[in-house]
């Protein structure tokens, strides 16, 4: 009894010992980089032209209230900080997790991890924009300057309106008016003899004597949207004296990039890469012709197999999915159910009695999507694309 308790003690150090290092094993040493979901290319921040340099040393004084509504655009992915952060507590008390890439990953692979996650970023910008994205502004042949578009907001959060001048002649008043649609105005800083009204308001008026002034509280006035309506877009109009323009802010939610484990070496892995999808229907023999002649040349390549046969047989093997359906649920829901289920960046989709030679050169049809950014190859009766919803 007396040894038996003691063993258990002894066992209780060791699991604890063990928990320690375990714990100091994955304890976050040092800082680490993240992919800039935010990135966008041609951001203004990175374009001197239209910070006029001389307006910089108008002083202003920063609006709390809505400058700190700014930083929410942007997040970090890190578990919830806050609370006593004693050891075993995320064990005990299991909170929102995030891993670090540096304990995830041997250094050793770490470079290279970071390298073949910046190549599908990359890849992935050149494909999801357009130059409908691009942050433009039209220069004053009108008094007005502002953005003709690339200006974007995401539902009910602020943003800095960029580009918004006024080049006009000398006079005694200088005013403008801006009006939102779906959204309020506000300034994030305030300039000194710069008269506000309708601040906060969707119709805002801003009034100084100094063209100077008025132009420096323009690069502050900000726009916060208030109706919740994503994938639409607002209309501001922005006039002054006998002039007048609109311009569009997009409303819209980011798209989260989607990146793959495209696998490690420098030729394409087609395992890694691509999945087989087919559908059947009663055609068991055809079906295993396809997946001997894919299994003679790509044997590890998974093969995803909807099958809404009456009386479904067993189809069984290393990289094959089997999924049946209720019986006749069709084609169309069987190539639905058969693409959900891929996780690799490309689905490769062949009929049923499709049949895989030694021309069949997968890695081809990799290399045009992986060079370009078409969506999608097709050969014959097979189809070729990306998955994940294009
Ligand atoms: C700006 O708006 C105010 C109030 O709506 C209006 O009285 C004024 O005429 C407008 N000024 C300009 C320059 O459009
Ligand atoms: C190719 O990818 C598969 C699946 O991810 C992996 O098991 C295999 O080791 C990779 N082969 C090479 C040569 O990297």
């Amino acid at each position: 009894m007396r040894s038996l308790r003691k063993t258990g003690a002894a066992g209780a150090v060791l699991v604890s010992v063990v928990l320690v290092l375990a714990l100091l094993h994955s304890w976050p040493s040092r800082g680490y980089s993240t992919v800039d979901v935010w990135q966008r290319r041609g951001a203004l921040h990175q374009d001197d032209r239209f910070n006029d340099h001389h307006l910089s040393a108008i002083p202003i004084r920063v609006r709390d209230s809505v400058a700190g509504l700014l930083s929410r655009n942007s997040c970090v992915c890190e578990g919830d900080s806050g609370g006593l952060n004693l050891p075993f507590s995320q064990l005990l008390f299991p909170r929102v997790s995030a891993h670090s890439l540096h304990t995830s990953f041997r250094p050793s692979e770490l470079e290279e991890l970071k390298r073949r996650r910046a190549h599908e970023f990359e890849s992935y910008q050149r494909r999801a924009q357009t130059a409908a994205d691009l942050l433009l502004i039209a220069e004053a042949n009108s008094p007005l300057q502002f953005p003709t578009q690339g200006v974007e907001v995401r539902p009910l959060k602020t943003i800095i309106i960029p580009g918004l001048a006024l080049h006009d002649s000398p006079r005694d008043l200088y005013t403008v008016n801006l009006t939102a649609g779906l959204g309020t105005l506000n300034v994030a800083a305030e300039v000194e003899a710069v008269r506000l009204r309708g601040d906060g308001d969707s119709h805002m008026t801003i009034t100084s004597s100094a063209l100077n002034s008025l132009n420096r509280q323009l690069q502050f006035v900000t726009y916060t949207n208030t109706q919740f309506h994503p994938s639409t877009a607002d209309t501001v109009q922005f006039e002054t004296d006998r002039h007048q323009a609109s311009f569009i802010i997009k409303i819209r939610h980011s798209t989260t990039p989607k990146l793959y484990n495209t696998g490690s070496s420098q030729e394409y892995n087609v395992s890694a890469l691509v999945t087989i999808a087919t559908k059947t229907f009663l055609r068991y023999d055809k079906l295993q012709d396809l997946i001997d002649s894919i299994r003679k040349f790509y044997p590890t390549v998974t093969i995803v197999i909807a099958d809404d046969s009456e009386n479904p047989q067993s189809i069984s093997g290393p990289f094959i999915e089997h999924y049946i359906m209720p019986f006749g649920k069709g084609w169309f829901a069987g190539r639905n159910l058969a693409v959900s289920q891929v996780t690799t960046k490309y689905v490769l989709w062949v009929d049923d009695d499709f049949i895989f030679s030694s021309n069949t050169k997968l890695e081809k049809l990799v290399d045009v999507l992986e060079r370009t950014t078409l969506d999608l190859v097709r050969c014959n009766t097979s189809v070729f694309f990306q998955s994940g919803g294009k």
